[in-house]
């Protein structure tokens, strides 16, 4: 008689789920049967944009209530359920501040400028903590995923839209921070996908997604376009982002990108 399989059940820990595009990978997961644990300072409004999803696949959501600034907030929500002395292996944050306009309306600053930053902070000195609990053999490092934008580095933007991301400094002066703060960790403390998302809309998800990064080389697969090097374009929705990090971050383990600044637009 063949021995009987057992299939993982995937942990996701979810930073800004209320946000589009990290919303949209929350969906896909509970629908896919993950576990998975979310961050929420209002738990009731991420519950009504999750009003459509029957109630036994809810039974596989954790919601802490809490900011991202609260050590104990994240760090519960990091706690795998199955291993608690250990992460969820999936980390998806959409974290971003809400725009505001000051006197110059073309230089829109944040309600909290280090957003960013601060929270892809507090989520490495929680997993620091973690770590530090557990003895090297037994630490396993999360794959995270963090939402930055294109047109932080030459090459990724088409022409027309120069002028645009020239106003948005200081919201991208944080992405930098944010980027650097996981791509600078020490080793061994996790694996990291920066995604570089293109201008966002709430339109559908579904659109012809291209995937690229400095330096890629196209392998023939024809997926995400196949593109080689980084993949200019216009725009994306919040609904793509999402089904990419579905499909790649936890449904690939994060596959070639892993390491990777990742631009995706259409
Ligand atoms: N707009 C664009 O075209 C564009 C392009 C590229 C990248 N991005 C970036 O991509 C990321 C995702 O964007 P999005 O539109 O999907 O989401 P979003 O609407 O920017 O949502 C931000 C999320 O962060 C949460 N949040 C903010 N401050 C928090 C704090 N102190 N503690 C806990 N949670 C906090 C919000 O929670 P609440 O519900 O409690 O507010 C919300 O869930 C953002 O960083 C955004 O700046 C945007």
């Amino acid at each position: 008689m063949s021995e009987p399989t057992t299939t993982e059940v995937k942990e996701v820990a979810f930073f800004g789920p209320t946000g589009g595009c990290a919303l949209a990978a929350l969906k896909l997961a509970l629908e896919s049967g993950c576990r998975c644990s979310a961050l929420a300072r209002r738990p009731s409004h991420l519950l009504s944009q999750l009003s459509t999803l029957p109630p036994n696949i809810l039974e596989n959501l954790t919601i802490t209530e809490g900011n991202v600034q609260t050590p104990t907030a994240v760090l519960e929500t990091l706690r795998s359920q199955t291993n608690p002395s250990l992460p969820r292996k999936y980390i998806i944050s959409g974290i971003g501040g809400a725009p505001k306009f000051g006197l110059n309306p073309f230089r829109p600053t944040l309600d909290n400028p280090h957003i960013c930053q601060e929270a892809a902070e507090a989520v490495l000195s929680g997993l620091r903590e973690l770590k530090s609990g557990v003895t090297e053999g037994e630490w396993q490092q999360p794959l995270m995923a963090v939402i930055s934008s294109t047109g932080l580095a030459p090459g990724e933007l088409p022409f027309v839209m120069k002028p645009l991301y020239g106003m948005l400094k200081h919201p991208h002066d944080d992405k930098l921070k944010m980027e650097g703060v996981v791509a600078t960790a020490e080793e061994g403390l996790l694996k990291w996908v920066v995604v570089r998302a293109g201008l966002m809309t709430d339109g559908p998800a579904g659109g012809a997604v291209r995937a690229g990064y400095a330096g890629r080389v196209k392998n023939g697969n024809e997926k995400w376009g196949d593109v080689e090097g980084v993949a200019v374009g216009y725009r994306i929705s919040r609904g793509d982002v999402g089904r990419w990090l579905f499909e790649e971050v936890i449904g690939q383990d994060g596959g070639e990108w892993v390491g990777k600044r990742v631009c995706l637009v259409y």
